[in-house]
């Protein structure tokens, strides 16, 4: 594996590219949208950078990661010489079928179709392909250069061989892969969605505040960040659709989403990336103040 494409330069689309790029790979980073992939190439500067500062890396390195990572705007001529392609464009199941069949047509027989998805079914999704067995989830953690565990998720007809090698290949970026099998939010959300879920009905049913809830699981449970500052941090439109795919994959109401989440996310009430969310970033030094605790 010389050459890696990531398809989508968002949130975690640039934490992937960073992570392989410094770990020598070539990579080639896709996005429709040019100003995406600005943005992107930005936020991976800004981070080598803090790495720098804190002496986790050279100048050399830094120069080298960024030398490595090429921007696309067209998807075929950004795979045309992948050998392995990682999707982390946004999480709509209509468009990931789409680029799973359009990749499919373009890219090389032997090439390996990993998606990052955080709930979609990696079985569906190697359906819109001519090849499941090459097709497999690689669910990276966000911030993805930071997090050591890559969820490894094999789709019904996933192959041994592919699951090995990009077992092995996760390895090689000095994390530390699981794996799993395909069923609704797989092991990492179906364990978490029920728990932020719950913290939201809770301070729905007034039980208690948003700071009071935080502050029970941080200091009893010894939780890094309290629940409705991590379904911030997550996105609350993504924790919303995670609970969806749970709550219609398993027919179970114990995954139906609270309320107030619908109507937050129905509000434009997002968390960090919209400003708002259980807690005010209005001000552009809170977003950043809050994601540096975790870079
Ligand atoms: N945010 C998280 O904490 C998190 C964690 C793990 C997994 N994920 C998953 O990662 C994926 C990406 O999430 P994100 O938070 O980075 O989203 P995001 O909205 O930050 O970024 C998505 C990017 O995809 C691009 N895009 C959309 N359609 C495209 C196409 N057809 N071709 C190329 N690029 C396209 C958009 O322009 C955007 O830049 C989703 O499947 C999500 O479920 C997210």
């Amino acid at each position: 594996m010389k050459n890696i494409a990531v398809i989508g330069a968002g949130t975690m689309g640039n934490g992937i590219a960073h992570t392989f790029a410094q770990s020598g790979f070539k990579v080639q980073l896709i996005d429709i949208h040019a100003d995406s992939l600005k943005k992107g190439l930005e936020t991976i500067t800004k981070n080598l950078d803090r790495m720098l500062a804190k002496t986790h890396l050279t100048a050399a390195q830094k120069q080298d990661t960024l030398n490595n990572i090429t921007t696309f705007t067209d998807m075929a001529e950004g795979v045309a010489s992948a050998d392995l392609v990682v999707e982390a464009a946004t999480e709509n199941c209509d468009l990931k079928l789409k680029i799973f069949k359009q990749l499919d047509d373009i890219c090389a027989k032997n090439t390996i179709l990993a998606s990052n998805t955080s709930s979609i079914s990696i079985t569906q999704i190697a359906a819109a392909t001519s090849r499941p067995k090459q097709v497999i989830g690689m669910h990276f953690m966000n911030p993805v250069p930071i997090m050591k565990l890559v969820e490894i998720i094999r789709g019904y007809n996933t192959s041994d061989e592919v699951t090995k090698t990009i077992m092995e290949l996760s390895k090689t970026l000095g994390k530390d892969p699981v794996e799993v099998n395909d069923y609704p939010g797989f092991v990492a959300n179906r364990i978490l969605m029920p728990m932020l879920n719950e913290s939201i009905e809770t301070l729905y049913n007034g039980v208690a505040g948003v700071t009071e809830i935080d502050t029970v699981m941080k200091l009893g449970m010894a939780h890094p960040m309290g629940p409705l500052q991590l379904a911030d941090f997550i996105g609350l439109d993504i924790c919303l659709s995670i609970l969806n795919v749970m709550y219609d994959g398993f027919k179970n109401p114990k995954y139906a989403p609270c309320p107030l989440l619908v109507n937050m996310v129905s509000a434009g009430k997002l968390g960090v990336k919209s400003g708002e969310g259980f807690y005010d970033y209005s001000e552009s030094r809170k977003a950043e103040k809050v994601a540096k605790q975790f870079l």
